[in-house]
């Protein structure tokens, strides 16, 4: 039996599935399959992101799913990402658009600016010479015409800083949903955390596992989580996670294994106890995502990573 997801509820009324599959960067021809997977085990939430570059075969699995009544539209999340060469206001509707037709949808859940940083119109790639002078105001405006529009159901931002989240926040017509950022017991984001929970922006939480394969981190084998899951009888994984839920914030585990797709959902019918979940303080702090290729010291707009995260780092 499909197992029944909780749900946070967004500053638009909106309710986000607490546990969402995360896709960036599942290869092609693995992900469709990880998407149709997840959704009968009982996933609600799909985080896309133009980037990832799979968002046809997602599309496709979702229409398979619609079609086969394994879930219906309205009962399941789509998030998606404007990528950083479409930060024209122009190209911020025309990305939207394909984004929809990739995933055969008539509109998304919620949307976000992938990065507080711009790369030149129709570039591809990290190459610093791609980089340019980021205008997150005129960009948001055309986040918000999207959300007028009905296409973006809910719009938000990743990767923003306290700073940069702030200063979104002052101009904001519509204040974003979400801040959706790296967040895992090794990288806890006090200061976001309550900056956003005191702003009303739910973080939602990628690399909840510390993508042990991509970015080789140790999150799994972390001597605390591993001691907390020993005591549960539960995975370190499982652990991991289900911090995230009862720090209140959304998490989107990426898998292309059912069993550990399976593994991964089973974090509502249990919890942390308030002494173990006490040690998660006492974890030395390393942030993985650093976006070191993201920078340069005279071209775009952070000369280095200090200035991209504003020191939250
Ligand atoms: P796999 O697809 O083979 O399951 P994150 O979500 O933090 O980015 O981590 C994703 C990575 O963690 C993927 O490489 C995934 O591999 C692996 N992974 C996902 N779930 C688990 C789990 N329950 N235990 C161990 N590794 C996992």
């Amino acid at each position: 039996m499909a197992t029944e997801i909780r749900f946070f509820e967004l500053n638009t009324g909106a309710k986000i599935p607490s546990v969402g599959l995360g896709t960036g960067p599942s290869d092609p021809g693995v992900v469709g399959n990880a998407v149709a997977t997840a959704v009968q085990l009982g996933y609600r939430h799909i985080d896309c992101a133009q980037a990832y570059r799979n968002e046809k075969e997602i599309g496709s699995a979702l229409k398979k799913l619609f079609e086969d009544g394994v879930v219906q539209r309205k009962d399941i999340f789509i998030t998606s990402k404007l990528w950083c060469n479409n930060h024209e206001p122009e190209d911020v509707h025309k990305a939207l658009n394909g984004t929809l037709q990739d995933l055969q949808l008539e509109y998304l859940d919620l949307y976000l600016i992938h990065w507080p940083l711009s790369m030149k119109k129709g570039s591809t790639g990290f190459k610093p010479e791609n980089l340019s002078q980021p205008d997150i105001p005129s960009t948001w405006r055309a986040m918000e015409e999207l959300y007028d529009s009905g296409k973006a159901r809910a719009i938000g931002v990743s990767n923003f800083s306290c700073k940069k989240l702030g200063d979104l926040l002052e101009i904001a017509r519509i204040p974003p949903a979400v801040n959706q950022v790296e967040c895992h017991p090794v990288w806890q984001q006090a200061k976001l955390r309550a900056f956003c929970q005191a702003k009303g922006v739910h973080l939602s939480g990628y690399s909840p596992l510390g993508s042990p394969a991509t970015l080789k981190s140790n999150v799994l084998k972390n001597p605390v989580l591993n001691t907390v899951a020993q005591k549960l009888g539960k995975s370190t994984a499982q652990v991991a996670l289900r911090w995230g839920l009862q720090m209140g914030h959304s998490v989107l585990p990426k898998s292309t294994n059912e069993s550990r797709l399976e593994e991964n959902l089973d974090v509502f019918d249990w919890s942390i106890p308030e002494d173990l979940f006490a040690k998660f303080s006492e974890i030395e702090q390393t942030k993985l995502v650093k976006g070191t290729e993201l920078v340069h010291e005279t071209l775009g707009a952070y000369k280095n990573i200090e200035e991209l995260w504003d020191g939250e780092i």
